[in-house]
């Protein structure tokens, strides 16, 4: 049985959300409207035709949820600040009533002694911003300073904790490249500017926030998968080698101040492109911690198209694995294995799982939710980091992904990820096994 107090008494034990996906409240108060307020407001967009209307209402809710958390007991509660709440048109003036809605949800995380994280950017760009070339835009450097720094003078008094973006590979894999997200643009020519842009951005990122208090802990949440060769042919291996800097090395590497992983992908040397002189300095930072989020496994083979990685992932569905809801291989046994390869980077001080959490089907019966199988991954996921930390990997916390269930991007409503049920037509809050158990875990 795996006990709170083999974590060690400095561990942070967390929930997180985001902006997009739990605030709703998509005009109120004078919000600008983001890319994804674009993208889900046409519902052929969303898989299943869901419309968000309001989320998992956190905007009215927020006091309720920060109870929940609290309630479970958790010591800190990771949320985003939806930038256009704050800047409508991303480089303007600033909505004060967004301010204000900040302060009164890390006020109330304070009053409930909850430690508030604050994340910067969790994928909800001010689609003023994207009609300018968003990501792609290196304007988007200054527009980002800018509302960084905002930021840090408003909250920067009481918040202490600072993530400065939450998986640049996600948003702009997924929304620059693959055109799956918003703001649906695809190819390299896309992808290599937006993720170039990103990175920098990250780095000044950490230098505004760490000149505001030499006190602040900053880091940034990097999304991150387990990488498996289809089998011991050379040719797969290197692919899978190939795979594996795209999703864990891609964006690392170079806030590290190693550069773009271009030992096993010499093609990102285009990258050069996007440079500009003082660049190579400019995209790293001495961050504090690195956060990261494993949420599947990936089986890579060899393969002609797409022609820059000449790789591709054997579909989990074809092979032996552990489905979710997403169709997505859970694999919990990959994250010790993950906690040690990035324990492996001298640079790294600290790591923390900044978001961990699977979407499986729930079962309601009369007023209780049963999610056993949420349960035992959290456990062992959990039972993964504590071999980790016993062989020395400095991992410091753990944060579930998510406290309610909420909008899941693209999918829509329907993979719930929650440790509490939400019934999305009435907004009520029932607490699943899930998170019984991590309230008495915690105790
Ligand atoms: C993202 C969340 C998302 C979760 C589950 C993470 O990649 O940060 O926004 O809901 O995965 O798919």
């Amino acid at each position: 049985m795996i006990k709170k107090e083999n974590f060690g008494s400095s561990f942070k034990w967390g929930v997180t959300l985001s902006a997009f996906q739990n605030e709703g409240a998509a005009v109120a108060d004078r919000k600008g409207p983001s890319i994804w307020d674009a993208f889900s407001s046409d519902t052929q967009n969303i898989n299943n035709g869901d419309f968000i209307g309001e989320a998992s209402d956190f905007f009215r809710r927020y006091r309720e949820d920060i109870s929940l958390a609290k309630s479970l007991n958790f010591g800190v509660f990771r949320l985003a600040i939806s930038w256009p709440r704050i800047i409508p048109d991303g480089y303007g003036q600033v909505n004060q009533s967004g301010i204000d809605f900040y302060n009164r949800v890390i006020d109330t995380c304070l009053e409930k002694d909850l430690e508030p994280w604050l994340t910067l950017y969790h994928w909800d760009l001010p689609q003023a911003l994207e009609d300018k070339g968003g990501w792609t835009n290196r304007k988007i450097i200054t527009w980002y300073s800018n509302f960084v720094d905002i930021c840090v003078q408003a909250f920067g008094d009481r918040v202490q904790h600072w993530v400065v973006m939450n998986e640049p590979m996600t948003f702009t894999g997924l929304g620059y490249f693959m055109g799956y997200h918003a703001p649906m643009r695809k190819g390299i020519g896309n992808f290599l500017p937006a993720a170039h842009h990103a990175t920098l951005c990250m780095a000044e990122a950490g230098r505004i926030i760490r000149s505001a208090s030499a006190k602040n802990e900053i880091g940034p949440a990097l999304s991150c998968s387990y990488v498996r060769p289809y089998n011991h042919r050379l040719i797969n291996i290197r692919a899978a080698k190939r795979v594996e800097a795209l999703l864990n090395r891609f964006f690392l590497e170079p806030l590290l101040g190693l550069g773009y992983p271009t030992d096993v992908m010499p093609v990102l040397r285009v990258m050069e492109r996007y440079f500009q002189p003082g660049d190579e300095d400019k995209m790293s930072f001495d961050f504090d911690f690195i956060g990261l989020q494993y949420y599947f496994r990936v089986v890579a083979k060899f393969s002609l198209s797409p022609p820059l990685l000449f790789a591709k992932e054997i579909a989990p569905n074809t092979r032996k694995s552990n489905l979710n809801v997403m169709n997505l291989d859970v694999h919990p046994g990959g994250m010790s294995k993950l906690l040690k390869f990035y324990a492996s980077y001298p640079q790294i001080k600290k790591l923390l799982i900044t978001e961990s959490g699977v979407c499986y089907p729930d079962f309601q019966v009369a007023r209780h939710v049963h999610d056993v199988r949420r349960m035992k991954y959290h456990q062992k996921m959990l039972k993964q980091v504590l071999k980790a930390k016993k062989k020395g990997v400095p991992v410091e916390g753990y944060f579930v992904w998510t406290l309610v269930d909420n909008f899941e991007w693209r999918e829509g409503f329907e993979p719930r990820f929650g440790l509490v049920h939400v019934d999305f037509d009435t907004q009520k809050r029932v607490v699943k096994d899930s998170g019984l158990w991590f309230q008495d875990f915690l105790k």
